[in-house]
């Protein structure tokens, strides 16, 4: 008996030791997981505070990192993963997370041999745009250390109806653009508003002259690109106006200025199954009026529907301003099935982004959109834009609220139940 506990022993040290098992030392391991699930960001020119792109860039800040990890901080990913599974979820496993742990147990090791340069940079891949369009001028992002809203007209000058398949946003200043959104417009009459900032009363000439599509796409630093599922677009009207509303983040700093840039991939016509997007709004809450009183924590529900035909849901977009606290969206068939679409426990203005599911979602005929959104208009809110709370209630500048939820959403066809979405 204790002879063969012993051989167990053994074999088991020596797979540890010269198994298949990959040890955790830097070269084996972490840098790897730094270089897939951090350097997006933490690198040089990245949105993020500081590099990770050396040993030297991890190793100083191995606590600080294992920290954050082991908390689920960083990566930022604000969607419960337990509720649904989106295409491009950040996130460590658990394997993952204890890699980090084992290797900061055992004072950093290095490991023996270094691994090819391994540049994450090079992950992205240089596909040629269709058309580049660029904001018209440089902006002078201002240095008064505070958050900067403003909205940027972008023509497409398309003669022609196109087909999105693909869009990316790239950004010129990648240090303080913190994140933007794209809508379109085909009314030409807001071209005036270019440079405009968020919190100028001129901004709402929107509630008279609508975007045609206000979510067009959200994005947030190391979330380059949406790409819709293959075979499938998002119709560009001729003529659209891009519509760029971009938060810079506070800056002191002289001479810092940002034109950023809009890349667009179309498809061929003749295959594309049309993206459709359907946006649930404030305007549709079944306890009205939207008002947060000052001092006040409200919760608002919206519901919407029965929606008329089959659809494959393949993505949301929520969106609220600074008060926002916490959001829950899912579809309720005829049935009484619930299908989940997301869960924001702690939103965070800052992180605002398009959610790609993982898989189609089926939602059927007569099927209702459920959704709820808490906002907290008290002191204890310590993203209160005012001090002391005061009433809040829609608008298009930051400090008043929104309540979005955009799904984005294709005609069900056969074969599109749990198909993965790609
Ligand atoms: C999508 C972009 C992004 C990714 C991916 C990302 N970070 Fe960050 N990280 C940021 C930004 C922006 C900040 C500064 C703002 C903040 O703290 O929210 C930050 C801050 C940090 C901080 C400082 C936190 C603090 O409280 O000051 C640490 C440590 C960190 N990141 C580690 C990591 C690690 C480790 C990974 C990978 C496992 C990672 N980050 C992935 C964007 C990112």
């Amino acid at each position: 008996m204790r002879i063969t506990c012993i051989l167990s022993f053994l074999i088991l040290l020596y797979t540890t030791c010269y198994g298949q098992v990959v040890p955790d030392t830097y070269y084996d391991k972490i840098e790897g997981i730094i270089a897939t699930n951090c350097m997006p960001c933490h690198r040089p020119g990245g949105s993020a505070p500081f590099s990770l792109t050396t040993y030297d860039d991890i190793a100083k800040r191995a606590d600080f990192i294992g920290y954050v990890t082991k908390s689920g901080y960083m990566p930022p990913w604000r969607a419960d993963r337990s509720f649904q599974e989106y295409k491009n979820e950040r996130g460590l496993t658990a394997d993952e997370i204890n890699s980090i742990q084992n290797w900061i147990k055992n004072k950093m090791p290095k490991g023996s041999k270094p691994r090819k340069k391994n540049d994450p940079i090079a992950l992205v891949e240089n596909e040629k745009p269709d058309l580049i369009l660029k904001m018209k001028d440089s902006y002078s992002i201002p240095t008064d250390g505070v958050d900067d809203y403003r909205f940027f007209n972008v023509p497409t000058n398309l003669n022609e109806e196109k087909y999105l398949r693909k869009i990316e946003f790239v950004p010129e200043n990648k240090k303080l653009v913190h994140h933007s959104r794209l809508m379109t417009d085909t009314s030409h009459m807001v071209r005036d508003i270019n440079g405009m900032s968020a919190n100028d009363p001129g901004i709402n000439k929107f509630e008279k002259y609508p975007p045609i599509d206000k979510f067009l796409y959200g994005w947030v630093p190391g979330n380059s690109a949406i790409e819709f599922p293959k075979g499938t677009g998002k119709r560009l009207f001729k003529e659209t106006d891009l519509i760029l509303n971009i938060h810079y983040a506070p800056n002191s700093k002289k001479n810092q200025s940002d034109q950023s840039q809009v890349n667009l991939y179309f498809t061929d016509k003749k295959t594309e199954r049309e993206v459709y997007s359907l946006a649930i709004a404030e305007d549709n809450i079944s306890n009205p009026p939207f008002l947060i009183k000052a001092n006040e924590v409200k919760t608002f529900y919206s519901s919407f529907g029965p929606i008329p035909i089959d659809i494959s849901a393949i993505g949301v977009l929520p969106h609220m301003h600074y008060i926002g606290k916490s959001f829950r969206a899912f579809a309720v068939t005829p049935d009484g099935d619930a299908i989940n679409l997301i869960k924001i426990d702690d939103w965070d203005f800052r992180w605002q982004e398009t959610y790609l599911f993982k898989t189609f979602q089926f939602i059927p005929k007569n099927s209702v959109i459920l959704f709820e959104a808490t906002f907290d208009n008290t002191i204890d809110n310590p993203e209160n834009p005012n001090s002391p709370p005061k009433d809040i209630t829609y608008g298009w500048n930051t400090t008043s609220e929104m309540m979005d939820l955009v799904v984005y959403y294709l005609v069900y066809q056969e074969g599109d139940k749990n198909r993965v979405n790609e």
